[in-house]
């Protein structure tokens, strides 16, 4: 049965930038191309489509559409909270939507908050100290700090702030790289163990039953020295990674890389969908790096591209992430029971009118 799927989305266009601001600022938004796919992919499915930019008027033009349900790839404009927006909006309207609820989508982008999460639960994840800007690093004892380091934006995805420099052998570099993260980036670094392994992402699907797709393997092109490689702006640039899915990994290891990806998605308590970042540590343990519980959906995001390699097409995908959303949110029951309401107000009103008169 066909649903009105409202689609809500954050376009790079749309997103509000000043000339100061750095080449990948708006890294995690969306082209046009993108949305457009979803929306056909969804018309594929028979599901009528209503497109909902990322706008102010937001709320108010949610309440009028009546959709069925929202397929929300909004990541929102600023701030930590920013992913949890549009889910906060809907839960306040009562629509439903795919994906992970405000509070997980929020955690997940402070990394810091994730990692304490994930270190709770018992699964492996680099050392890691947060830090406002260069004046705190005073308090960190430099003379404990084991370098290599790596240094990365607090709560950003898509690469935004990686670079090929952002791991660092000594104190001055570490020193440079906090302070362009906290000044360009407006928001604290966070300094993490390097891991010098493998890397790998997984991509989830589901609820109560997940289904991982194929591991992938991100390697360097040039493997002259792979274990300082870094998946970044610089990397994605340059065309400088190569994409290995399914990953060539002993059984061993690949059940050990889904065992950190699928307790680190019910940990976060994901829901739907959600790309997990992995990476061996100097012993090949599997750490877990970080999760998108909103993974891109470009034709070059790594998320389709796992799913392809399972047999999906793009179509099945949309329709699969739509599928899962749906059940959990018992979308068909909700649906009848509209219907049903709509029909009682319906043949009601003209009673009532006369009551009242
Ligand atoms: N602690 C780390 N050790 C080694 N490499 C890292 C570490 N943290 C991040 N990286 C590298 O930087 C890339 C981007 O970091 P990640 O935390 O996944 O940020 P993003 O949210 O931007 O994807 C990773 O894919 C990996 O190559
Ligand atoms: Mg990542």
């Amino acid at each position: 049965m066909g649903f009105i799927v409202g689609l809500a989305y954050n376009l790079k266009k749309d997103c509000p930038r000043s000339d100061m601001e750095v080449e990948d600022a708006c890294a995690e938004f969306e082209e046009q191309s993108t949305v457009d796919r979803i929306a056909k992919a969804l018309r594929a499915g028979g599901h009528r489509v209503v497109k909902i930019p990322y706008r102010p008027g937001l709320l108010s033009r949610l309440q009028r559409l009546n959709v069925d349900i929202v397929f929300n790839i909004a990541e929102g404009w600023e701030g930590r909270c920013r992913e949890a927006i549009v889910p906060a909006i809907l839960e306040s309207l009562g629509i439903p939507y795919t994906g992970s609820d405000p509070l997980t989508l929020a955690v997940c982008l402070d990394k810091a908050v994730t990692k304490a999460i994930i270190s709770a639960s018992g699964i492996p994840t680099p050392w890691c100290r947060k830090v406002n800007n260069v004046n705190e690093l005073r308090d960190l004892e430099a003379g404990s700090l084991k370098y290599p380091l790596f240094v990365k934006p607090a709560y950003e995805g898509s690469s935004k702030g990686i670079r090929s420099s952002s791991k660092v052998a000594d104190y001055r570099s570490l020193f440079e790289m906090v302070n362009w993260i906290t000044t360009v980036y407006g928001q604290p670094a966070l300094i993490e163990e390097f891991l010098p392994g493998r890397e790998f992402t997984v991509g989830i699907i589901g609820n109560e039953e997940i289904t991982a797709f194929p591991i992938m393997e991100v390697r360097p092109v040039l493997e002259t020295e792979p274990e300082s490689f870094v998946y970044c702006y610089d990397t994605k640039h340059n065309n400088l990674e190569r994409f290995l899915c399914p990953a060539p990994v002993t059984d061993e290891l690949a059940s050990a890389i889904l065992d950190v990806a699928i307790r680190s998605y019910r940990a976060l308590e994901c829901r739907d969908l959600a790309r997990v970042d992995v990476r061996l540590d100097n012993a090949g343990v599997p750490n877990f790096l970080e999760i998108n519980p909103l993974p891109g959906l470009s034709t070059v995001s790594l998320f389709p591209v796992t799913a392809m390699a399972s047999g999906l097409s793009f179509e099945d995908l949309i329709e699969r992430i739509l599928e899962v959303a749906a059940t959990r949110a018992n979308l068909a029951a909700r649906r009848a029971a509209q219907v049903q309401t709509q029909q009682v107000i319906a043949g009601a009103r003209p009673r009532t009118v006369l009551q009242r008169r």
